[in-house]
């Protein structure tokens, strides 16, 4: 079993993390993973159904995907979350849940400017909260906190959905998320290379 992980997608409406999402999903396929898919808009229509865009309901929201993601985590199978999530402390408590699991949070900020949010509008949203008639739309009458850090940034406006994912794939291979195919597992965890070097040790071999 490999070590679970959860890429977690953050970025406004439009701004490519399903699509991109699809494709690291196909990658992590490939390599023989399971993968679970957690989507905002999907997970609103279950465990998060009835719940709005208040902050408050927005944070509830996220720490149930966090939660999820974490539990995932614990028994190595790879997350992947799409959703706004626009405050960055409850990202980072998510975070702070999946290591605590023994998991590896791969943060992927989707930037891209308004302007191209407000042209691209594939859903037709940021037309209607301009005018006012959609409340609390993030990145128009509602804040949305980017990372400070993220593990990859995939500047959408400029990148092709193919790059932006190219670049969370190679990621997921550095940080060891993922392993070439006859890549073999190290047969020894850290803890335990440590704990065979202190009895070779004591035997006088090292
Ligand atoms: S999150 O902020 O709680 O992470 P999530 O990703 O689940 O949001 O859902 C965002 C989607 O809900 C958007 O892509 C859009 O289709 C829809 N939506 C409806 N109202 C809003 C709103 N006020 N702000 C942002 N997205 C909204």
């Amino acid at each position: 079993m490999g070590k679970g992980f959860t890429v977690w997608f953050t970025g406004l409406s439009g701004s490519g993390k399903t699509a991109i999402s699809k494709f690291v999903e196909k990658e992590i396929l490939k390599q023989g993973r399971e993968v679970e898919v957690l989507d905002g808009d999907v997970v609103r229509t279950h465990i998060s159904k009835g719940l709005g865009f208040s902050k408050e309901d927005r944070d509830a929201h996220i720490s149930r995907l966090g939660w999820l993601a974490s539990r995932f985590s614990h028994y190595g199978v790879p997350v992947i979350t799409a959703a706004i999530s626009p405050y960055k402390d409850i990202r980072n408590n998510c975070r702070q849940m999946i290591t605590s699991a023994g998991g590896i949070m791969v943060e992927v900020y989707c930037e891209c400017d308004l302007d191209t949010l407000v042209k691209r509008d594939v859903k037709g949203l940021y037309k209607k909260a301009i005018a006012g008639e959609i409340k609390n739309f993030t990145g128009v009458s509602d804040p949305y906190e980017a990372p400070d850090n993220p593990e990859v940034v995939c500047y959408t406006a400029k990148e092709t959905v193919e790059e932006s994912a190219q670049k969370v794939i190679d990621k997921l291979y550095e940080l060891g998320c993922l392993k070439k195919k006859g890549e073999a597992d190290e047969p020894y965890s850290e803890e335990e290379k440590k704990e065979i070097d202190k009895r070779l040790e004591a035997l006088g071999y090292l």
